[in-house]
């Protein structure tokens, strides 16, 4: 019965989402959107790591739909993104979340070997980013970080597993595993919070420190690195079946669903002090929610049931208070987003990932399993 339930209301859900999507893509078009102020989206670079959110969205949508016009708009982004593949110079590790949503998406889709390509080219650049001495991906280009590496860099590592699928050669799938043993031993907590930032010796590969980056502190719990903890762990785990990952991604699941406030919406960090006019993200939840759903795939019945039940609880908390279906003023779908708090950068905002995880949650509560990651 409860099963039941919640398929008429995801379906419920999801078709908002499809007329939603479909008025994003005449108001948002070929472009690159970030973040919404005053009910709009922004635009930002080419090189931008949020720019294959925008194409994954329409991607979710067109695979249901067959509307022509979201797989152009999708298509056009992707081709978009081709001088910052052939300039070198811009790419960071952040090519999984930009060439997974739109080229794998759309090789998945359309089986178009240009979109193979451009997916292979960033696989291959970002297992170039692998510090052998250190075994971990490299995060930014600034020289002064050559040694660091972000709990974010998990949610990459799809790309160099599917990279290995299709080539057949297993040196993606090697780095994938060894990033991710590293974030293992070195990233997650035994509660199953996060460091956002640690950093090595890029030269013997020792660990230097821990930085606290876009959390609060080195030894706080940044809350949208929980969730790429908790996603991460659960997709290396989908790829590899190893059970340490799975049981990092449940030790991240419990610390999230532990501190997230009763409305659903986690504060930025959870463990900042509470002010005035806090900074909130909701794409924490969000991500959190795609990702408990990956993980009650991973388990037995008898304990997927829990995982599949709270991520559906963080939705319907999101959908009754921080979606923006009645306001038609705004582009976006998920309010009250927080990009960098210790920067104030985009604070209480609706923020392009957080459209996408929602809407990639709800898909799978309606039976989606094969994702793009
Ligand atoms: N990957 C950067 C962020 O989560 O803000």
């Amino acid at each position: 019965m409860a099963k039941a339930n919640a398929n008429l209301w995801a379906d419920d859900i999801w078709r908002r989402i499809i007329s939603k999507v479909e008025r994003m893509n005449m108001l948002i078009g070929a472009s690159f959107p970030y973040v919404s102020y005053d009910g709009k989206y922004n635009r930002e670079e080419a090189d931008w790591w949020t720019n294959g959110f925008w194409p994954g969205l329409l991607w979710l949508v067109y695979r249901e739909t067959r509307d022509d016009s979201l797989m152009e708009t999708a298509s056009t982004i992707e081709a978009m993104m081709d001088p910052v593949l052939t300039d070198f110079y811009p790419l960071h590790h952040d090519v999984g979340f930009m060439w997974n949503l739109s080229s794998v998406a759309r090789y998945k889709l359309m089986g178009d070997e240009v979109s193979k390509r451009r997916a292979m080219t960033a696989a291959s650049h970002l297992a170039g980013r692998f510090n052998l001495k250190g075994q971990f991906i490299r995060a930014w280009n600034q020289p002064e970080r050559v040694g660091w590496a972000i709990i974010d860099c998990m949610m990459n590592l799809p790309l160099l597993h599917w990279a290995s699928e299709q080539s057949g050669d297993p040196r993606f799938r090697h780095i994938a595993v060894a990033h991710a043993d590293t974030a293992l031993r070195e990233f997650i907590r035994p509660d199953g919070s996060a460091h956002h930032i640690v950093c090595f010796d890029p030269e013997t590969g020792e660990r230097v420190e821990a930085l606290g980056g876009q959390g609060y502190s080195p030894d706080s719990a940044w809350a949208r690195g929980t969730a790429w903890a908790l996603y991460g762990m659960a997709l290396s785990a989908r790829y590899s079946r190893d059970y340490r990952y799975i049981d990092a991604a449940q030790r991240s699941a419990q610390f999230f669903l532990a501190h997230v406030p009763e409305d659903g919406l986690p504060p930025w960090d959870f463990l900042a002090p509470w002010e005035e006019g806090m900074a909130m993200d909701s794409s924490a939840a969000a991500c959190a929610a795609s990702g408990l759903l990956e993980l009650s795939l991973l388990l037995p019945e008898s304990e997927s049931d829990y995982y599949r039940q709270s991520a559906e609880n963080l939705l319907r908390r999101l959908n009754d208070r921080y979606t923006a279906w009645d306001n038609t003023a705004e582009e976006a779908i998920l309010t009250m987003g927080t990009a960098n708090r210790p920067k104030m950068t985009h604070v209480n905002v609706p923020m392009i990932y957080g459209d996408y995880f929602f809407a990639e949650a709800i898909g799978k509560l309606r039976g989606m399993r094969d994702t793009f990651w």
